[in-house]
C-alpha cells in the first residue's frame, strides 16, 4: 500500500516537473496549433527562431531569383512578382510556381510558409484568361462601394485560385494632378473616394465569406500629391493639408483591418516617406493604430541617402517590416544583419516586424493551408466573373456631352460605322498593369474588345474602319480614340493632348456629314477642347478592362449611363491641376459631373 502511494506521488511529482518544464512557452510545436489564439502562436514562434531566420521573413525577393532551393537555403519569408513578370501562360503554370516555392519553405527547419504577392490591381492581370476589371479611375465614377467589395471578392478568388496569397491593392491615392502616370490607379480626386471604395476593397479581399488574400492600401503617403505629378516625386504640404487629403483614406483602411501598407517611394517636404519614421511608426501605426506589416515599394529603399547599410538601417528603424528587396537579397541579409550586430537596429524592431508579418500569415491562415487549392483554378475568368466586370464596365462610363440625343444608338439604325485606333485593340483599352507591366496591344489576353462587344450587341452589320473611311450615309459614326497603355512614370506626361491622329479622326468623320459619337479610353481627362465642337457625344470610359461589351451596352441603351467624375475636367493644359474646391473653379466638366439619356 505505502508502496503504491509512494509510487503515484513519484509519478504525480514527475508530471509537475514536465508540465513545469513546459513553462509558458508551452510545447515547440504549439504555433502549428489553430486552436490557439494568434499572438501566442506568434508568441511561440518566435520565440524558437533565429535571427537569421527572422531576418530571413523580413525579405521580399523577386520569382525569377528563386531557384530550385533558394527559398530553403536563404529562410526568405516572402516572394512576389513584378508587374508582367509570370511563370507561363496558364494558371496551372502559376499554381505549380506557387506551391513549388512553398514546398521550399515548408521543408525549412520551422516550417514557416511564405508569403506570396502580387499586383492584382484591377483582377488578377498578370494571369492570361483572367477576368481584369476596369482601373480604379473608372470604379471611382461608379460611387458604388458594393460593387467595388463585389469586384474585389471574384479578385481574391481568382488570385487565390493560383496559389496566391497577398494583393499590392488597392492602391488608394488622392490624385491631385492629372499629369501624374498612376492618374488611374485612384478611385479619385477627393479623399472621400478613396476611403469609401479602399474600405470596400478590403473587405471584398480580407473578410468575404469566400476565398481571402491580404490586401495592401498603397502607396502610403502623398503618392497623388506630388508637385506637378511627377511620379515617385515630392509632395508639397503643410501636415494640415497632407493630413486632410491623404491620410483619410489609409485611417479608413487601417480601421477595416487592411493587413499591410506598402510605403510610397515619393517624399512628403522632401523627405522620402521610406525613411520617415513620423509617418511610418508615428502617424500610421502609433496613431491610426496599425497592426498589420509595412512593406517597401520596389528597390525603394535603394533611393534613401547614404550607403546600402545607411539606407536599411534607416527604412527598418522609420518602421518598414519587409523589404521589397526585389534582386540582391543576400546583400539585404548580410547587411541587416550586421547593423543588427553593431547595434543599429535593436532586436526589438526586429521581433515587432517579424510579428506583424507572423501575425498575417497566421491569420491568412497559411501554416494550415499552405498549397493551392486547385479546385478553384476553374473560377479564373469565368462568364459569372465577366458579368460583374461587363457591369461594373457600364456603371463606370460617365456621359459628358449628348446633343440632340444622338445618344442611345437605336438598334433599329441601318448603318453604323465604327473607327479609331482604340476601337478594336484588347491590349489599349486594358491600359498598363494588363499581362505585362507597361501593358499591351491587342489580343494579349481573353477578352472582349470594344468593336467586338458593339457587334454582340448591335446585330446588323457593322462597318468598322480604323480611319472612319466610308462613314458617309450612316446613321451614326463612333470614333473610339484616347490614349495607348503605360504604367507608373512612363505614364508622366506635361501635355495631356489628344494626339492628332485622333483629332484628325473625329474632324474627319463630322466632314463626312454623320453624326459623331466619340468614346475616349484613357487613364485620366485629356483635353477635349480641338474637339468639341465636332463630337456631337462623348462618352469617358476610361480604361474599362477585358469586358468591352459593357461599353456597348451604354452606347445602345441597353443601360441608362450613371458615372459621375471621379476628377474635374480641366478646359486646356494651363488649367492643370485642378480640383474640385479650388479658388476660382472652372473646369470643363465638373467634379460628380455626369448625364444620363
Ligand atoms: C510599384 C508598386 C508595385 C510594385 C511591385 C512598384 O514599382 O510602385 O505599386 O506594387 O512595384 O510590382
Ligand atoms: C516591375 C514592376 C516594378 C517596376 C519598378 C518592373 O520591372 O515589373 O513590378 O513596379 O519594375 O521599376
Amino acid at each position: 500500500m505505502t508502496n503504491i502511494i509512494s509510487k503515484s506521488s513519484y509519478l504525480f511529482i514527475i508530471l509537475i516537473i514536465l508540465t513545469g518544464c513546459k513553462g509558458n512557452d508551452g510545447s515547440p510545436d504549439d504555433y502549428k496549433n489553430p486552436k490557439l489564439n494568434v499572438p501566442e502562436r506568434v508568441e511561440n514562434l518566435l520565440s524558437q527562431m533565429t535571427l537569421r531566420e527572422k531576418v530571413g521573413q523580413m525579405t521580399q525577393v523577386e520569382r525569377g531569383e528563386i531557384q530550385i532551393t533558394t527559398i530553403k537555403d536563404n529562410v526568405l519569408g516572402s516572394i512576389l512578382n513584378g508587374g508582367g513578370s509570370s511563370p507561363g501562360d496558364s494558371p496551372e503554370d502559376w499554381a505549380d510556381m506557387y506551391d513549388q516555392f512553398q514546398e521550399q519553405a515548408m521543408a525549412t527547419r520551422l516550417g514557416i510558409p511564405i508569403i506570396y504577392g502580387t499586383d492584382a490591381v484591377h483582377g488578377h492581370n498578370n494571369v492570361k484568361g483572367a477576368t481584369i476589371f476596369p482601373h480604379n479611375i473608372g470604379l471611382g465614377c461608379t460611387r458604388n462601394p458594393e460593387l467595388i467589395q463585389q469586384i474585389n471578392e471574384i479578385t481574391a478568388l481568382e488570385v487565390a485560385a493560383t496559389g496566391i496569397d497577398w494583393t499590392f491593392a488597392p492602391a488608394i491615392p488622392v490624385v491631385r494632378d492629372e499629369r501624374w502616370g498612376r492618374t488611374y490607379e485612384s478611385f479619385g480626386e477627393t479623399p472621400e473616394l478613396a476611403a469609401l471604395l479602399g474600405e470596400a476593397a478590403i473587405q471584398g479581399l480580407q473578410f468575404s465569406n469566400g476565398e481571402k488574400i491580404a490586401a495592401c492600401a498603397k502607396h502610403f503617403i502623398g503618392d497623388g500629391g506630388t508637385n506637378g505629378g511627377h511620379d515617385q516625386g515630392n509632395t508639397i504640404l503643410s501636415e494640415s493639408e497632407l493630413r486632410e487629403i491623404h491620410l483619410p483614406g489609409y485611417k479608413a483602411a487601417v480601421d477595416q483591418g487592411v493587413y499591410t501598407v506598402m510605403a510610397s517611394y515619393s517624399s512628403w517636404n522632401g523627405t522620402k516617406v521610406h525613411g520617415s519614421d513620423y509617418l511610418l511608426t508615428t502617424v500610421l501605426k502609433d496613431e491610426l493604430g496599425f497592426d498589420g506589416f509595412v512593406i517597401s515599394d520596389w528597390a525603394a529603399v535603394d533611393q534613401l541617402p547614404g550607403n546600402y547599410s545607411d539606407q536599411v538601417e534607416k527604412a527598418i528603424n522609420a518602421g518598414v517590416d519587409m523589404v521589397m528587396v526585389p534582386y540582391d537579397y543576400q546583400k539585404f541579409i548580410s547587411t541587416l544583419l550586421e547593423l543588427i550586430d553593431d547595434e543599429k537596429i535593436s532586436i526589438e524592431r526586429i521581433d515587432d516586424a517579424v510579428s506583424r508579418i507572423l501575425t498575417v500569415k497566421f491569420k491568412l491562415g497559411l501554416f494550415e493551408e499552405p498549397f493551392t487549392n486547385r479546385d478553384l483554378l476553374p473560377e479564373i475568368g469565368k462568364a459569372s466573373h465577366r458579368e460583374v466586370a461587363r457591369n461594373a464596365v457600364r456603371e463606370s462610363l460617365v456621359l459628358l456631352k449628348n446633343d440632340s440625343s444622338v445618344l442611345p444608338i437605336s438598334k433599329s439604325s441601318s448603318r453604323i460605322m465604327i473607327s479609331g485606333k482604340n476601337a478594336d485593340n484588347l491590349g489599349y483599352q486594358m491600359g498598363g498593369w494588363s499581362i505585362y507591366w507597361q501593358g499591351g496591344s491587342g489580343d494579349i489576353t481573353e477578352g472582349t474588345s470594344i468593336l467586338e462587344g458593339i457587334r454582340e450587341v448591335f446585330t446588323k452589320d457593322v462597318d468598322y474602319n480604323i480611319n472612319g473611311n466610308g462613314a458617309s450615309g450612316a446613321d451614326v459614326a463612333v470614333a473610339v480614340i484616347g490614349e495607348t497603355p503605360y504604367a507608373e512614370g512612363a505614364g508622366d506626361k506635361t501635355d495631356l493632348s489628344l494626339s492628332s491622329t485622333d483629332i484628325n479622326l473625329v474632324k474627319s468623320l463630322k466632314s463626312q456629314g454623320v453624326p459623331v459619337v466619340v468614346v475616349l479610353i484613357s487613364g485620366r481627362p485629356l483635353i477635349l477642347d480641338p474637339i468639341l465642337d465636332d463630337a456631337d457625344a462623348i462618352i469617358a470610359a476610361w480604361l474599362p478592362g477585358t469586358e468591352g461589351i459593357g461599353v456597348a451596352d451604354v452606347l445602345f441603351g441597353d443601360y441608362n449611363p450613371t458615372g459621375k467624375l471621379s476628377v474635374s475636367w480641366p478646359r486646356s493644359n494651363a488649367q492643370i491641376p485642378i480640383n474640385v474646391g479650388d479658388a476660382n473653379y472652372d473646369p470643363l466638366y465638373e467634379y460628380g459631373y455626369g448625364l444620363s439619356y
